[in-house]
């Protein structure tokens, strides 16, 4: 390979996808560790949430999203949302010839870490049905018994930038309870939109549950994938921005819904000013 296609391929941009905003989640830790990246996000919004579709349905969306972000030149996708990779990761592998990271709930850090052996697990009600799920379950929960719910009208709720109303902590409470009343010393979140309830889950679980949340992990995942495929962006084109303000050079948001919310949800979660554009993106079958 020739220096000069090395160079074009590291400036490339990383593709994040999601149904909606809780890939944002991902895209803050990816952020945190590697801030020269240029980072495009897109939030399948027209379609979301998945967590309650047909698996043909996720899988065509997924296969169309990564496909279009394929075409958009982009070095490496993250799947930052638990159902698409419980249904598409191997898909998305197969037919796209670019690192490809996937998210995971985090089943073998709370199998390790539960003293009680018990553990909840909060997820779509698609990812706790699929296959891919059941095998980490069968895999790596050895005797910590894992008590799964699905978190019902959560998703909705964070789409409209609610994380905090009383009508969500109650409908949280109510997901979670059969986990509280369990002897559940941990408490897995396998959603990226759930990421951002973690104020919500400290103050109804006080200190009865540590949660593991993996988003740290999938950056650190990315990073090690780039630097062993050397794609990190080279340091001569390293492009200097404040903290605050991203650069529209450094982050592009797309929704396939209405990007004027995706803006202002982006700047509510987590804190990025840019503007976001609409784009549509036909779904891909198997
Ligand atoms: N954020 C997604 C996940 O991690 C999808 C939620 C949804 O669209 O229902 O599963």
């Amino acid at each position: 390979m020739s220096i000069a296609r090395i160079i074009m391929q590291n400036v490339a941009p990383i593709g994040i996808l999601d149904s909606g905003v809780g890939g944002l989640s991902i895209l803050r830790a990816i952020r945190s560790v590697l801030p020269n990246e240029r980072l495009l996000y897109c939030a399948d919004s027209y379609h979301a949430p998945y967590g309650e579709r047909e698996d043909s349905f996720i899988t065509a969306r997924t296969l169309g999203i990564g496909r279009w972000l394929a075409e958009q030149r982009v070095k490496a996708i993250v799947v930052a949302c638990n159902t698409a990779t419980a249904y598409t990761l191997l898909t998305l592998r197969e037919r796209l010839h670019i690192p490809i990271i996937g998210v995971e709930p985090g089943i073998k850090p709370a199998a390790l870490w539960s003293r009680t052996r018990v553990a909840g697990v909060l997820a779509t009600t698609s990812t706790l049905k699929s296959a891919r799920f059941n095998t980490l379950l069968s895999q790596y929960s050895g005797d910590c018994r894992f008590i799964c719910q699905g978190g019902h009208g959560l998703v909705e709720a964070i789409e409209a930038g609610d994380i905090s109303s009383p009508v969500i902590i109650r409908n949280l409470s109510t997901c979670i309870q059969p986990i509280l009343d369990s002897s559940a010393d941990t408490l897995v979140l396998g959603c990226t939109h759930y990421s951002f309830l973690l104020n919500a889950l400290y103050t109804i679980t006080s200190d009865q549950l540590r949660i593991i949340d993996t988003h740290k992990a999938i950056a650190c995942q990315l990073v090690r994938q780039l630097t062993e495929q050397q794609l990190l962006v080279n340091t001569d084109t390293t492009i200097t921005h404040s903290k605050t303000t991203l650069s529209s050079v450094l982050l592009r948001l797309v929704s396939t819904g209405n990007a004027a919310q995706l803006a202002h949800i982006a700047r509510k979660l987590i804190g990025v000013n840019v503007n976001a554009e609409h784009v549509k993106i036909a779904s891909e079958l198997l």
